[in-house]
């Protein structure tokens, strides 16, 4: 399929166009090779297109390819027993203090080489791809020495070539330090951290440089270090923020520009005030809120009342969001942070795209990438709304329908 005509079906373009969802009825689209060469109502279809092949999509809804765009995918291990220390009652803090939690998932990633962590990821990469992911964000920081760092990255990298899906890599090398340096913070990143990132970034590993801001982590001051050098090496920067506590994380983002703040549940009117006055995305993780049974939630009205952008991911990592679905991603931001579908939606394409600085993806116009998702719906709500069901019939990736599922 290098040059086609889609037609018969309803667009949810993510574009403003005055409708919810950028809709448009009897709508057609043009793909020329990886692009969309134009879209709109059917009978608007420009001449030039008239005899190009066609395929009709029997009434079906089209959506931009879906963005994940906060994932620490690759990993080894699991996690079940913390699952059931937590149902005991002992808290994440205290597990992670105990030396469970990241320090559990490090020993288990740092057993595996490259070709193995890839293999333990692919299960997982498929299971998004099959619900419409197109591009998938995945951090380093399960393994917190040099060369378990860049094979974590190395495997995203191997995964973004062994399936149809555009990944974009951050290193998370400040997840939380060490073991060996759990009262030396700084020497970590100076002595580990930040050698690893410029390590990585010169193998071209990095789109983004992350970190965790928080109490059992480090704090925005410890950050800043490590963001002064991402700069200097004109790589962006993105913040574990306000996930259990308040500590500085969202201005730290705003201070950098970042591509997004993420969590947030713990964030205040400053902190909103601050992230409006930066282009940065305040990424919601519902599923950490969710297993993690907290009660706390992300000031989301005073989000919508500043007008930052609020994007949606699933987390999916194996102790805080063990979430494999974008679909339930967008079901629980609704019903646990009320999330509008249509603001969940945005949350998982045009906002999503935007949280990792990618301005081809993510909604449906001429000119972007052709990622789409075909679902059977009558309207956008019914993707978001059930729970554990994938209405996905097919997904085109880059102008190619790459996932067919039976419907
Ligand atoms: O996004 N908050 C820090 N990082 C992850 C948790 C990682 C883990 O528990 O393994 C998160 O929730
Ligand atoms: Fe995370």
């Amino acid at each position: 399929m290098t040059q086609q005509v889609l037609e018969n079906l309803q667009l949810a373009t993510m574009s403003t166009n005055g409708m919810p969802y950028g809709m448009v009825t009897d709508g057609a689209i043009v793909i020329d090779s990886a692009t969309i060469a134009w879209c709109g109502r059917k009978a608007q279809l420009p001449e030039e297109y008239s005899n190009w092949s066609r395929r009709d999509l029997a009434g079906r809804l089209v959506t931009p390819g879906l963005i994940d765009c906060h994932t620490h995918i690759v990993y080894g291990g699991n996690r079940a027993r913390e699952f059931e220390l937590r149902l005991g009652g002992a808290s994440y803090e205290e597990i992670t203090a105990q030396g469970g939690g990241i320090h559990a998932t490090l020993n288990e990633t740092r057993k595996l080489s490259v070709p193995q962590l890839v293999e333990q990821s692919l299960s997982r990469i498929d299971a998004l791809i099959a619900e419409g992911i197109c591009v998938i964000e995945i951090k380093s920081g399960y393994g917190l020495d040099s060369q378990t760092e860049l094979n974590m990255l190395r495997a995203a990298r191997q995964i973004g070539m062994e399936r149809p899906v555009t990944v974009k890599t951050s290193f998370l090398g400040a997840h939380l330090a060490p073991t060996a340096y759990c009262d030396h913070p700084e020497r970590y990143l100076d002595e580990v951290c930040i050698p690893a990132l410029e390590e990585a970034a010169d193998e071209g590993l990095v789109d983004a440089v992350d970190g965790f801001c928080e109490n059992i982590a480090f704090s925005a001051t410890q950050l800043e270090r490590l963001f002064r050098r991402a700069e200097s090496l004109g790589l962006p920067v993105k913040v574990h923020a306000e996930q259990l506590s308040n500590c500085g994380g969202a201005r730290l983002a705003a201070k950098y520009n970042a591509l997004s703040a993420d969590h947030l549940e713990y964030a205040n009117e400053d902190d909103i005030a601050a992230l409006k006055m930066s282009d940065t995305v305040a990424v919601l993780l519902p599923g950490a809120f969710f297993s993690l049974r907290q009660s706390q939630k992300p000031p989301v009205q005073m989000l919508r009342d500043q007008g930052v952008t609020i994007a949606v991911a699933t987390d999916c990592n194996p102790g805080s969001s063990p979430l494999n679905s974008i679909l339930l991603a967008m079901n629980f931001s609704c019903i646990l942070f009320e999330l509008t579908p249509e603001e969940a939606l945005a949350g998982t394409t045009v906002s999503a795209a935007k949280a990792l600085g990618l301005s081809n993806m993510g909604k449906i116009k001429p000119g972007m990438t052709a990622n789409l998702a075909v679902w059977d719906v009558a309207s956008p709500g019914e993707i978001v709304y059930p729970m554990g069901f994938n209405p996905l019939t097919e997904r085109i990736y880059k102008g190619q329908v790459s996932t067919k599922l039976a419907h």
